[in-house]
């Protein structure tokens, strides 16, 4: 007995020594440093690029759900809306927080330079060349409309805000070392697109700055893969008193959500805004899309194959 218990605690002793290093290294390279491809995307001062990029930051793309200290509630509750960082995103291996978005120079993008910026949208890469963790889908955004939105940023008010430094968990440190890494368009990104009301230019609107797809289609809860159809809806998230499922976008005759709306019922709908109070889905950034932009989002998923899903938007979580 007394052997075993000997040999046991030289085993465990061995396995805890190398545990140790492999956390040790870990802690030590977990901040790993990415090259990407250089954009050349340069920021603009002409007031119609401007106006563009708020259009985007505000609306379609509504960067202020996550870089507003509250994300949609400040808009709700009449607080002055700014996009100075800091709203925590609260996740199993950590917490991050939203970098201030404002030109401050100490605290915010002003010291950042326009390729930091550009790249950080299409290709997911840091100020300081890490990677992020990817909250953000906007890899395949035009040329132009990533030019909009940095020369957007340019001109709003500094703010200075110092925001707290992302807390991750050694797991959260694992995911960082190993795991995260640059994101690359999955198609090649375009130069520039004309706004129009075409489903093309609807598809481009889902997918590459509205992010309907990322919440609209089933998606892998660890990984975040997508595993259902695309637009058919099915993804769930947990809010206070139950469950939200995304709705079903795909013309199906039984279970789409939108099949029997005509293009005004769409474009009225996203004017009245959230219904469920605890909704994750942006309605207050989307109230503000353009009636030309609502259409083609339509006739985008109008044109797509039906897809059969049968989706409870909300339910109430069982008394236990
Ligand atoms: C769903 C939440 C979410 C949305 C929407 C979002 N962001 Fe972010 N953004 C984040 C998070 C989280 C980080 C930091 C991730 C990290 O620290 O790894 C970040 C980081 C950034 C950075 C990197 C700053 C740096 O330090 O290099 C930029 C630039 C940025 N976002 C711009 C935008 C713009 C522009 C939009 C809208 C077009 C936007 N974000 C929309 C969550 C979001
Ligand atoms: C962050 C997740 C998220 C994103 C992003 C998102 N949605 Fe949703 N959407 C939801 C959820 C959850 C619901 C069900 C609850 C609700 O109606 O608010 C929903 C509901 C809907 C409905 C049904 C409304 C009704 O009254 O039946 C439509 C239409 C819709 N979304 C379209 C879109 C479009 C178009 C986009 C992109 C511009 C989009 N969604 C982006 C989560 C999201």
């Amino acid at each position: 007995m007394k052997k075993f218990v000997r040999r046991f605690s030289k085993v465990f002793g061995a396995l805890a020594i190398v545990i140790s290093i492999f956390l040790i290294y870990v802690q030590a390279t977990y901040k790993q440093q990415f090259e990407v491809p250089v954009t050349g995307i340069k920021a603009s001062k002409d007031s119609a690029v401007i106006a563009r990029g708020e259009y985007i930051v505000m609306g379609p793309g509504h960067c202020w759900n996550c870089h507003a200290p509250d994300g949609e509630t400040s808009l709700q509750t009449g607080t002055k809306l700014g996009l100075i960082g800091g709203h925590e995103l609260k996740l199993p291996f950590g917490e991050l927080y939203t970098p201030n978005l404002t030109p401050d120079t100490l605290t915010g993008i002003g010291g950042f330079s326009d390729e930091m910026l550009a790249r950080a949208i299409r290709y997911s890469v840091k100020h300081d060349n890490a990677a992020l963790i990817p909250f953000m889908s906007y890899n395949t955004m035009s040329d132009s409309d990533i030019r909009s939105v940095i020369s957007y940023l340019r001109t709003i008010k500094p703010v200075r805000n110092k925001v707290k430094e992302n807390s991750l968990n050694i797991v959260g440190k694992m995911v960082l070392r190993f795991i995260i890494k640059p994101v690359y368009p999955e198609t090649t990104p375009k130069t520039h697109l004309e706004p129009d009301t075409s489903a093309a230019y609807g598809q481009y609107l889902a997918t590459s700055v509205g992010n309907c797809v990322g919440c609209h289609t089933n998606r892998d809860k660890n990984t975040g893969d997508f595993i259902g159809a695309k637009f058919a809806g099915g993804y769930q998230t947990n809010a206070k008193g139950g469950t939200f499922t995304t709705p079903n976008l795909t013309p199906d005759e039984k279970t789409g959500a939108i099949v029997k709306w005509k293009p005004t019922d769409f474009t009225h709908r996203f004017r009245a805004g959230a219904i469920y109070s605890e909704t994750p889905m942006p309605w207050k950034a989307y109230q503000r899309f353009s009636d030309n932009d609502l259409k083609a989002l339509y006739y985008f998923f109008n044109s797509l194959e039906p897809v059969q899903n049968k989706t409870v938007t909300f339910q109430t979580a069982r008394a236990e």
